[in-house]
């Protein structure tokens, strides 16, 4: 993809990549992902992020910039507001294709930058606060957000063009569509931008809620016109959107989200899948929107997102060598990890000799924050009267779930 003006001397440089491999090693990216790179030229050149090799992703960067006239040699500044390989990973083999540019990232940036590369010369360590002039009226400010989502994170500010690049905050998964700003996408891209954008955020960000809360609030005197994070959408029409699509993600785990369920099983021989079936004609009856993902046939990211969205919560596996079905044990480690928190909650499954997938259960869920419905656990095949409770469970649950008032509001842009 060709590089793209932002703004006066100001341009996106990165990469559509697409390719089977996954992203952080762990979440396949089906739609693509973007590795977004830009360029603020002054009487000085600052390229702000880089790419990793990836799909021939460090190729269209030297072209991007080719087409902009700038070579390596050109480059007198690469700041990294983020230390992650999936921007930096060319880190090595520009610094031989640019050996005067100088690195800029904050004190705990800079040891990544020797710890992955071993490049320790021409690295200089900025705070909030502190500012680099490029000339020609462009300047950059640097405010520290650690922690959204790695400890060494910042964000850099143009202040003429009023650009945030903000790192991984505000990202998504998911190649663009034909077009890099939001105020460009037809009305149908936008449920699919929606969708990665939320997966990237359970997937990558939700951990760190509390910090995207702080960064958001750090940032709320900058006079933003346009946020450029490192993947996704650039936000040209409704900056506010974004920031508004991430202040409601990061309050999903802070109290029940949206009215809606998310149902989590796994079955071995059918016996918890019949059970499923009731559960289901329940929640169906009472009319709230379910989604349901089996394990381990679906991956884990896009399970994720949907739990993390949906207020009420149902896992159904069975028992497996006296513990948890492991796939679904897997499901509930990473809700765990990912704090997916205050959730209306039931389980259920079944066993042969003995139980022992409540036992994981209970640990598992027991920081959670959760409301836990009675646990429906059996030996078997389900008789009519458990089949029964299992209807009732989906009805207790989806009722518990229609009290709660949606938080999704149409951002728009
Ligand atoms: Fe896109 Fe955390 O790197």
């Amino acid at each position: 993809m060709a590089a793209v003006k932002l703004a006066d001397n100001v341009y996106w440089v990165g990469a559509n990549v697409h390719t089977e491999d996954l992203f952080e090693g762990i979440w396949p990216t089906p739609n693509g992902v973007t590795l977004n790179a830009y360029v603020v030229k002054g009487e000085k050149t600052a390229v702000i992020e880089l790419v990793r090799e990836w799909g021939g992703a460090s190729l269209t960067l030297l072209q991007n910039l080719k087409s902009l006239g700038i070579t390596p040699h050109d480059i007198d500044y690469i700041v990294f507001n983020h230390l992650e390989p999936d921007h930096t990973g060319f880190t090595s083999t520009l610094r031989n294709l640019a050996p005067k540019a100088e690195i800029l990232c904050t004190q705990r940036g800079a040891a990544l930058v020797d710890g992955f590369y071993g490049i320790k010369d021409n690295v200089r360590a900025v705070k909030t606060g502190d500012t680099l002039d490029l000339g020609q009226g462009k300047a950059l400010a640097f405010t520290e957000i650690p922690h959204v989502h790695w400890p060494e994170t910042m964000v850099s500010f143009e202040r003429s063009s009023g650009i945030l690049f903000s790192g991984d905050a505000f990202g998504s998964f998911g190649a663009f569509r034909g077009s890099i700003f939001d105020d460009e996408q037809p009305t149908v891209n936008k449920s699919y931008w929606e969708a990665e954008m939320l997966r990237y955020y359970a997937s990558i960000v939700a951990t760190f809620s509390p910090h995207v809360l702080k960064a958001i609030d750090a940032l709320k005197d900058i006079d933003v016109k346009m946020i450029a994070p490192s993947h996704g959408l650039i936000w040209r029409g409704c900056p506010q959107a974004v920031i508004n699509k991430y202040l409601r993600y990061a309050n999903y785990n802070k109290d029940f989200a949206e009215p809606e369920v998310c149902v989590v099983w796994g079955s071995m021989y059918g016996n918890t899948e019949v059970m499923l079936s009731a559960v289901l004609r329940g929640i169906a009856g009472e009319g709230v929107p379910v989604k349901v993902h089996r394990v381990p046939n679906e991956d884990a990211s896009f399970i994720l997102a949907d739990a993390y969205r949906a207020a009420g919560l149902i896992i159904g596996v069975p028992t497996y060598e006296y513990s948890m079905f492991p796939p679904g044990r897997y499901i509930l480690e990473l809700f765990v990890k990912k704090h997916v928190w205050y959730k209306k909650v039931g389980f259920f499954g079944s066993y042969g000799w003995s139980g022992g997938a409540q036992k994981d259960f209970d640990e598992l869920s027991k920081n959670m924050h959760w409301d836990i419905l009675d646990p429906l656990t059996f030996r078997g095949y389900p008789t009519p009267e458990l089949l029964e409770k299992g209807e009732q469970m989906g009805v207790a649950l989806a009722r518990q779930v229609k009290e709660i008032l949606p938080k999704t509001r149409d951002e728009e842009y």
